[in-house]
């Protein structure tokens, strides 16, 4: 046989694509020489007793994909030059071995790194364990098991055969699809009381990158930037790694202290602040919200000193009880406040979709900014995000999620209480998906964190939460994505670190 084929009748494998395979796996290697002359589809169907159409079939691949190439009138032939040729490097590097230096050969000289690198690399970076511990209260993630799936993926292949794919073509997709745009408005107003053209709403990579295109639009390196003491790491690395400085601004059980802020920055002050980041709903980490009058006051300061400040609402759909402040974006009269939301707590943080509301005037920049960082976000994901939101599977979602969380706080409240006695105080308001606590234990922070991870737990202290000094034994328990047996048999654990030997209590 001139052009040897073998395939099998009892396979599962398609015959075309068994065809297909045979053939090219031949020419790679070298079986079926380059340039020799291919049957015709009339004489390999005779060859393997298969119909002409499943030959037919088989070569349309091999010529499309440019292993054949035909000449009308006198045939097809084996390409003289394989594809497979175009798309690798493999044999070029093989042939260059001896002129290339070694692979492993140490820098010539010291990295050059930006200033924005350098100050990267001169921050102590935020700790995520190589070895997750059995049960960890470390992450703030959702309880990622109730993501409801089924639903997404229904809407997911409705996108996935749509025909008209000229909607996926991006160049002025920046500031994220149109109905997605739509649709968070119309959530944002029923919601948060913020009352937005779509225009302004500008979807992101989750709310970390609202974070950084926050800083590169509207921060200078020596800028000072004000954050709450104790506040939100990716916040406070964003800023810092732009060269900015930092200003504490301290938080009490009304959340961010106004009279602080005032007496340091104000119209009559030396000092003034480029911005103002907060989390006023349910404030990271302390979990208190900021009361109504403070909400005022800030917004006047923010008016007569000309500051903007950014809201970053992370989680503020969970919460339990009394009804919820509107957003400061929702009461903000003088285009000061830029809202930042986030689908990662009440979704999946592993969608990567946030967005910023931010005034009429900023739009142009905000868009352009978000061009230059990647473009737009994922299209098809937001496109069903829209169909999500629109058809009311999220609200749907974070009330049947409002409650699970309800019940898992107050289950750790109970729990800790029950352990430790007065031995721990509870932070923070009826809301959010974790627990700022402070324990009265004579083991320091680093050997309790350590001993919990023997015992099987992971547990965070808020030290570099802190701009400042920390207290001792204070630690954010993330208890969202742990059902009530996972919480009760960390908890007992956590409670065995603190004892002398880190032993185990009896139940
Ligand atoms: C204060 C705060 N903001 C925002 C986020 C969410 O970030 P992202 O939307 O980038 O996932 C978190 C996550 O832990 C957070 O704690």
């Amino acid at each position: 046989m001139d052009f040897p084929i073998h395939i099998s009748t009892v396979s599962e494998v398609p015959l075309h694509r068994q065809i297909y395979e045979e053939v090219r796996r031949g020419i790679l290697s070298g079986r079926l020489a380059k340039g020799k002359r291919v049957p015709s589809t009339r004489e390999m169907a005779k060859q393997l007793s298969v119909a002409r159409a499943t030959v037919t079939m088989a070569y349309d691949y091999l010529l499309g994909e440019g292993y054949f190439e035909a000449y009308p009138g006198s045939g097809t032939y084996v390409s003289r030059h394989l594809p497979d040729e175009l798309t690798s490097v493999e044999d070029v590097v093989d042939e260059l071995a001896d002129q290339l230096p070694e692979r492993t050969a140490p820098l010539p000289r010291p990295r050059q790194l930006s200033r924005y690198g350098a100050a990267l690399q001169a921050k102590e970076w935020i700790g995520f364990p190589d070895d997750e511990p059995e049960i960890q209260f470390t992450f703030g993630r959702p309880d990622l098991d109730e993501f409801p799936m089924r639903i997404w993926n229904q809407l997911l292949s409705r996108h996935c055969r749509q025909r008209n794919l000229s909607i996926l073509d991006c160049p002025t997709k920046s500031g994220g699809y149109g109905p997605l745009r739509v649709a968070i408005a119309g959530y944002l107003a029923r919601a948060r009381a913020v009352i937005c053209d779509p225009d302004q709403v500008i979807v992101v990579s989750g709310s970390q990158q609202a974070l950084d295109l926050v800083t590169r639009v509207l921060v200078d390196p020596e800028d000072t930037v004000g954050i709450e003491e104790p506040g939100y790491v990716g916040a406070q690395r964003a800023f810092q790694a732009q060269g900015a400085k930092l200003s504490p601004i301290y938080v009490d059980a009304n959340g961010i202290r106004t009279d602080y802020l005032k007496s340091r920055f104000d119209v009559n002050t030396d000092e003034s602040l480029k911005v103002l980041y907060i989390t006023p709903s349910h404030q990271y980490p302390t979990g208190v919200s900021l009361s109504l009058p403070r909400r005022l006051d800030l917004l006047s300061w923010a008016s007569r000193t000309g500051t903007i400040i950014i809201e970053d609402d992370y989680d503020s759909e969970y919460r339990y009880k009394g009804k919820p402040f509107p957003a400061l974006a929702g009461i903000d009269s003088g285009a000061s406040v830029i809202y930042v939301g986030t689908f990662s707590k009440v979704l999946l943080p592993a969608l990567r979709l946030g967005y910023i509301v931010v005034p009429k005037d900023l739009v142009d920049v905000f868009s352009r900014a978000k061009w230059l960082a990647d473009r737009h976000s994922p299209l098809i994901q937001q496109q069903v995000l829209a169909d999500f939101i629109l058809e009311g599977h999220l609200e749907r979602h974070i009330r049947r999620m409002r409650s699970i969380y309800s019940e898992r706080r107050q289950l750790m409240i109970n729990v800790l209480k029950g352990l430790f006695e007065n031995d721990v105080t509870v932070y923070g308001d009826n809301a959010g998906i974790n627990i700022l606590i402070r324990l009265n234990t004579d083991v320091p922070d680093s050997e309790l964190i350590k001993r919990a991870k023997d015992l099987g737990v992971g547990i965070s202290s808020t030290r570099n939460m802190y701009l400042g000094a920390a207290p001792h034994g204070e630690f954010l328990l993330n208890y969202g994505g742990l059902d009530e047996q996972t919480i009760i048999e960390g908890l007992s654990r956590l409670r065995a670190a603190t004892e002398p030997k880190g032993e185990l209590l009896p139940a």
